[in-house]
């Protein structure tokens, strides 16, 4: 029983390392938030699909914690009003789909 105990506590101690500075998101939200309050300022600036703008030689970011503090600030600029789970959700999807940060 206590090595049960152990193993579920060196578990949840894995676990809690692993965690996304996001927490919980739904990706599938973050798409359609995205397109409505976001795409089009980018690419109105970088063309195509806007999505140059998180490709972009010297772009600003560089760990997952960054990336959500500037969807935050964006957010706020735009004053889309979005929770700040709608802020985690997008930006857990920009992760996924450009920056692929690890940390
Ligand atoms: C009014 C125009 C505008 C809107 C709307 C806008 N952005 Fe931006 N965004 C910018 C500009 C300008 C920059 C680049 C700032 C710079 O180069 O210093 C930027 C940069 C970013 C970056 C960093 C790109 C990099 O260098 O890696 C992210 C991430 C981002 N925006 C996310 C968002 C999100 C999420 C939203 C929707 C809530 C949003 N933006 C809405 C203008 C906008």
């Amino acid at each position: 029983m206590r090595l049960l105990t152990i193993a579920c506590l060196s578990l949840f101690a894995l676990g809690a390392q692993a965690e996304e500075p996001w927490g919980k998101v739904d990706l599938d939200a973050a798409k359609p938030l995205h397109e409505k309050a976001c795409q089009s300022c980018h690419i109105r600036m970088y063309g195509g699909d806007g999505s140059k703008m998180y490709s972009r030689d010297g772009r600003m970011l560089s760990n997952k914690l960054e990336l959500l503090q500037r969807v935050a600030s964006c957010n706020a600029m735009v004053s889309s009003g979005w929770f700040p789970e709608e802020e985690g959700n997008v930006a857990a999807w920009l992760n996924k789909h450009y920056y692929r940060f690890e940390n």
